[in-house]
């Protein structure tokens, strides 16, 4: 399967949202990443409902939503009024990590799980089964435009292997310092999504660079 590409909008310039959107709609890009942050599992805000909302009225592709927010739960009712596809919860923000994933998929949406880049990937091992996607945060989560964290690489081969010998279908996305600097090696070592925030945004030719992303 050919992987994918996902700009991260936190990058995007809030001032010119729909264009920067709508420039995603028209890329190569297959779907739109988006950051929640609460300023209490994460050391910064993002932006909540109503920009989603905005957003959302534009977007013509798959919305990926990346909560980085406490107790999670209880928003999930209303990520998916709120019309996202995939809806992401951290692993260090669940205690009941098993029935918060139930109460995604029964909100109609794929479920996803984030690791922080100290979470190992084993802690999964029994629960694999029932997560479409993982998501390895390559950077400590809270700010885009930080460096890309080496020992990802290792945490991809493991997770690939894990997939496999359980049998499961699930993707596995990277979050964080991603560029054609580090995507093929990514994509060799089995991830199938990849995150770009300032990578595309702060490119001269932001369709272009998603392109580049897509076929290096
Ligand atoms: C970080 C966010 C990322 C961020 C990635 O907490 O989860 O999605 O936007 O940004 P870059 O690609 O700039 O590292
Ligand atoms: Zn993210």
């Amino acid at each position: 399967m050919a992987h994918k590409i996902a700009p991260s909008v936190l990058a995007a310039d809030f001032g010119n949202l729909q264009r920067d959107v709508e420039m995603i709609n028209e890329s190569e890009a297959d779907w739109f990443h988006i950051d929640i942050m609460d300023g209490v599992f994460v050391p910064n805000i993002s932006f909540g409902m109503p920009v989603l909302d905005a957003i959302q009225k534009h977007a013509k592709k798959t919305i990926d939503v990346h909560l980085m927010i406490v107790d999670p739960d209880r928003y999930i009712d209303t990520f998916a009024k709120l019309g996202s596809h995939i809806l992401t919860v951290h692993y260090e923000a669940c205690t009941h990590l098993h029935r918060t994933l139930q109460a995604i998929k029964a909100a109609n949406m794929k479920a996803g799980v984030a690791l922080n880049p100290h979470t190992n990937i084993n802690l999964l091992e029994d629960v694999i089964e029932d997560i479409d996607l993982v998501c390895i945060m390559s950077v400590n989560p809270g700010f885009g435009g930080q460096s890309f964290i080496e020992n990802t690489y290792q945490k991809v081969k493991d997770l690939k292997t894990l997939i496999k010998r359980k049998n499961a279908s699930t993707l596995i996305e990277i979050d964080g310092g991603v560029s054609t600097k580090n995507a093929r090696q990514l994509i060799d070592c089995g991830a199938d999504v990849l995150v770009a925030g300032s990578f595309v945004f702060k490119s001269d030719n932001p369709i272009e660079t998603i392109s580049d992303l897509k076929t290096v």
